[in-house]
């Protein structure tokens, strides 16, 4: 297959374009390299697919809408993975912009690119964030998702809608992924791993949000990766149970599909704080803070349409995932 990944230079672009590239597929990457986060390690991740046969590289916004244009008009993509995006949920409550532009600016593009060259399949990110205000757990994609509380999930909440459309209006197959707090090797700098890793190391406290009453179903980026590579191997149909009369959410009488991957085991954030103590052999200094802007107490992701339609379920352990975190760390910033 020709890929198009955007956002190859971010933590699960990274990660999917390596693996696909594995598997023997032609992958283009777009980034904007935005400096959000430290572009070096942008510049690193995409330094190692750049080394590999089969990968290209363009530097790209995706709100560039002439841009944009070109590039589906100079290729023929079988699918592509969107996962550019302005990703971070405080950071939507002092940048709002940036969202705007990126997450919806930016996929009206992806969109419009994916209907003109008649692309065969359109995955894209979504986020657990869409689950905003609900409380049922573990939440499911046949749950209403109206009540985000921050404009990074009200974009996510968006494309879901927006793919919805033109999945209606031009028979485009689109499947939105809700990934759940992801992690791992080559991770965000923005995330809690990394900057209690990084404070654990300089003796600096880490911030402890809702006084450490938080759960999170956090997912191995491998795992990430495994349920995106069969999701584009499993292009949606029209369902055939679907009634409009009582709809179901996450599937249509067009091709849509919506699927949760996440590791299906919530963790407190304090135990996720002791496995990362005992994984760098030493103890945090914490400083307890309450709930942030946008922030919501608990995720914990239903992923039974996930194993279900491709057989896959998440696994990895969140102590064997952060091991393998810290001695990533440790290697990369020689700490
Ligand atoms: N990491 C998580 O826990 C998580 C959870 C839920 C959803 N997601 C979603 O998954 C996707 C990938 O997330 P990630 O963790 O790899 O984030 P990331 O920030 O590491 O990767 C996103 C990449 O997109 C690029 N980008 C941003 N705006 C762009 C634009 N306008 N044009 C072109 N490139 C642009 C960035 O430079 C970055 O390299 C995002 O859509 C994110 O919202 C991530």
């Amino acid at each position: 297959m020709k890929v198009l990944v955007t956002g190859a230079a971010g933590f699960i672009g990274y990660g999917l374009g390596r693996r696909l590239l594995d598997q023997g597929h032609q992958v283009l990457g777009i980034d904007n390299l935005n400096d959000y986060y430290d572009v070096e390690l942008k510049k690193s991740r995409l330094a190692l697919l750049n080394d590999r046969d089969g990968f290209q590289f363009q530097r790209l916004d995706l709100a560039d809408r002439k841009g944009m244009e070109d590039l589906f008009v100079s290729h023929s993509f079988d699918c592509v993975v969107n996962l550019a995006a302005q990703a971070g949920v405080r950071y939507s409550i002092e940048n709002p912009a940036s969202y705007v532009d990126a997450n919806l600016v930016g996929f009206g593009n992806i969109l419009e690119g994916c209907r003109h060259s008649k692309v065969g399949h359109l995955v894209y990110a979504s986020s657990s964030s869409v689950y905003g205000l609900n409380t049922n757990m573990p939440f499911s994609v046949r749950h209403n998702v109206d009540h985000p509380i921050s404009l990074y999930a009200a974009s996510k909440k968006a494309n879901e809608l927006m793919a919805h459309t033109y999945s209606y209006l031009y028979n485009l197959p689109c499947t939105g992924l809700r990934f759940f707090t992801v992690y791992g090797p080559w991770g965000r700098p923005d995330m809690a791993l990394f900057l209690f890793t990084k404070a654990i190391l300089n003796n600096e406290p880490i911030k402890v949000f809702n006084n450490g009453d938080m759960k999170r179903d956090f997912t191995y980026i491998d795992d990430i990766v495994e349920g995106v590579i069969r999701v584009m191997e499993k292009i949606p149909e029209p369902d055939p149970d679907w009634s409009s009369d009582n709809p179901n959410p996450s599937s249509s009488r067009v091709p849509y599909k919506i699927y949760n991957i996440g590791n299906n085991q919530p963790v407190a954030l304090m135990e996720f704080v002791e496995a990362i103590e005992t994984a760098l052999g030493q103890e945090a200094l914490k400083e307890y803070l309450p709930l942030q802007p946008g922030d919501v107490p608990a995720t914990y992701a239903d992923v039974n349409d996930l194993i279900t339609d491709t057989g896959f379920k998440p696994s990895t352990p969140v102590k064997q995932g952060v091991q393998r975190f810290v001695d990533w760390y440790k290697g990369y910033y020689e700490a």
